[in-house]
């Protein structure tokens, strides 16, 4: 388990900023699954430091929750990722702190892999969405991989990666014992902002993926130096945008 509220809480913010055009990106990728109407009530499930969740409240005009266990990552969003529309709330997905049919939208963004019983998230997912919801899930599958350029610098970082998601196959039949529908196909949104090598090294050696707390140190250590020797000879090479990986599942009506 990663925890959230020690090192990872400290460095999520610098490590994981999104710019405010990739976060309209993503909010409007959601947008075209969902009614037209607004307000359209959504709820960000493991809302960390509510890196989308003021995003979320602009484009759908609110009310949004962001449902949150870690009272580090609570706290950071509600000092800095504050917005009139939205709410957070200390919960999990396994227990959400929100009624029955309650919200039109559920955002797990990068947070489904941690969730320790994921029916039970799912079956909770499918209370609080309204009939003809959608839950979007967006994750990595370890059968679909991507091949990240940094995983050069650490060769176990693919592999370790893999093991801590459940492949497309597998959590479309999580989703279907939970009552959700999902589409027959994963949807890849390009929302990532280019980066240049020297750009790429500063957010990553801050160490705040998980891929790192389970990397052996020496790992970390020697593929680093590796990682600066080369920004040191290149530092303004744009590196590859990567498309997202998300499933989109709904609550039949
Ligand atoms: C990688 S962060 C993603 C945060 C946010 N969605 C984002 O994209 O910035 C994963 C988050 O999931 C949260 N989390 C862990 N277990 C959870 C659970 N059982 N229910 C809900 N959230 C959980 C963590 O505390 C952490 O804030």
């Amino acid at each position: 388990m990663v925890d959230y509220n020690g090192r990872m809480g400290s460095v999520y913010v610098a490590g994981r900023r999104m710019a405010p055009e990739e976060v309209r990106r993503w909010s409007a990728a959601l947008a075209a699954y969902l009614p037209e109407k607004r307000p359209v009530q959504i709820l960000d499930l493991g809302s960390g430091s509510g890196r989308l969740t003021p995003g979320l409240a602009e484009e759908f005009q609110g009310p949004v929750y962001g449902v949150e266990p870690s009272d580090r990552m609570r706290e950071t969003a509600e000092q800095s990722a504050v917005h009139p529309s939205v709410t957070y709330l200390k919960g999990s997905a396994e227990d959400i702190p929100l009624p029955e049919a309650t919200v039109d939208g559920v955002l797990m963004f990068l947070s489904f892999h941690h969730f320790p019983d994921q029916l039970k998230a799912l079956q909770e997912v499918r209370r609080v969405l309204r009939p003809g919801g959608v839950a979007f899930l967006r994750s990595q599958f370890s059968d679909l991989m991507p091949d990240l350029f940094w995983y050069d610098y650490f060769p176990s970082a693919q592999v370790v990666d893999a093991g801590m998601y459940r492949s497309v196959a597998e959590v479309k039949a999580l989703a279907r014992e939970a009552g959700l529908e999902p589409a027959e196909d994963v949807v890849h949104v390009t929302t990532e902002t280019s980066r240049t090598l020297r750009e790429s090294y500063e957010r990553l050696s801050l160490r705040a993926l998980s891929t790192f707390e389970y990397l052996p140190a020496d790992e970390i250590e020697s593929g680093f130096e590796r990682f600066a020797a080369d920004v040191a000879r290149d530092p303004d090479r744009v590196m590859p945008v990567y498309s997202a990986a998300m499933l989109v599942m709904t609550r039949p009506s």
